[in-house]
């Protein structure tokens, strides 16, 4: 029965970061990075995130880890509430939620060795001391492909598609249920972005892993995700499954995005017609009113300026946050 219930779930989940105030410190002004985000990941499912940069991905994951306190809203993880408990009390939870950083270069202690980084984990929810814990290293080590040698070297000794390994490792370490996987290819080589996400499935499968996987565009996270949600300027516009999106994106937005995405055969190309997005991407500071994205909707109407639409569900299992929908 339990296991029904959705992992994770995220409740009007906002995060602003405040940006400054007038001179006499009375009005502030915010910015907007996560604003009324509800979404819910179910237990073993990949559950992709796409935007474009600077839309709040990052702020919304590491708002899911706790790594930044939430504005308001709630974050739901397996039917507790964490949204404001204490990082004193979040230690159990940091065990059981992960998080794969954007950038392999900066995300690792440099001071470190290999096996104090993915150590370190391991000793602070004591699952493993001596002999046992090493041997639990190498096995990491050898699970994302490395060697057991490796273990005593520093992240400067690595390649980027090697520290990311070093990185996943890490957040292994502690036998976690849902890992947040921001960009984790991204920086990395084309050649070996395939490898990785192979290893990411591979690791889902073998331990029955869930994953927030966070990407810049939809063709990385097609293959990947059950189901895909699409963001914007802090918003999610659309969210389904992974299919559904490709064959039948309702949102402007998700249509434009697709849109650019190359497709490789041909035939298909002659009635793919590429969206060129008119209009600016404006600031999560000064965010438009009404629907964030009208200002480069084709399809703009009067109360897109005014309202903000909702996400609705408009067929099973397919959810949308425009008003061409209402
Ligand atoms: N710590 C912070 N303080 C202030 N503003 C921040 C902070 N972190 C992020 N922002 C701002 O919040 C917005 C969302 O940033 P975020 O890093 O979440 O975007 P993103 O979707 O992950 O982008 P990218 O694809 O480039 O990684 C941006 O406007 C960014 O400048
Ligand atoms: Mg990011």
């Amino acid at each position: 029965m339990e296991n029904n219930k959705p992992l994770l779930q995220l409740i009007h989940l906002k995060k602003y970061f405040e940006v400054g105030s007038s001179f006499f410190g009375k009005t502030k002004s915010y910015l907007t990075a996560v604003d009324d985000v509800s979404i819910e990941i179910n237990r073993g499912e990949t559950f992709g995130l796409v935007g474009e940069s600077g839309c709040g991905k990052s702020t919304l994951g590491r708002s899911i880890v706790r790594l930044y306190d939430p504005t308001a809203g709630q974050i739901i993880y397996d039917g507790e509430d964490i949204t404001t408990i204490s990082q004193h009390e979040m230690l159990k939870y940091r065990k059981r939620l992960q998080m794969i950083f954007q950038d392999p270069y900066a995300s690792l202690n440099t001071r470190m060795t290999v096996s104090e980084i993915i150590g370190e984990g391991i000793e602070t929810h004591n699952l493993y001391s001596g002999q046992e814990k090493l041997e639990k290293i190498y096995d990491l080590l050898e699970t994302v492909g490395l060697k057991r040698e490796h273990a005593s070297r520093y992240p400067h000794e690595f390649s980027g598609g090697q520290r990311q390994r070093i990185g996943i490792a890490r957040s292994l370490a502690v036998e976690p249920e849902l890992i947040v996987c921001d960009e984790p290819i991204s920086a990395l080589d084309v050649s070996i972005q395939a490898q990785v996400v192979n290893m990411l499935e591979d690791l889902q499968d073998n331990m029955g892993l869930t994953y927030l996987f966070i990407a810049h565009d939809l063709s990385m996270v097609k293959h990947i995700s059950d189901r895909i949600g699409v963001m914007y300027l802090g918003k999610i516009m659309e969210v389904c499954g992974s299919n559904e999106l490709y064959r039948n994106p309702l949102h402007p937005y998700t249509q434009a995005l697709l849109s650019s995405i190359p497709i490789p055969d041909p035939k298909h190309n002659k009635t793919h017609k590429r969206i060129i997005l008119q209009g600016d991407v404006k600031s999560p500071i000064n965010p438009p009113e009404g629907c964030r994205f009208n200002t480069r909707c084709r399809y703009v109407k009067d109360i897109c300026r005014e309202v903000t639409p909702q996400l609705k569900e408009v067929e099973k299992g397919h959810f949308v946050s425009c008003h061409l929908f209402e």
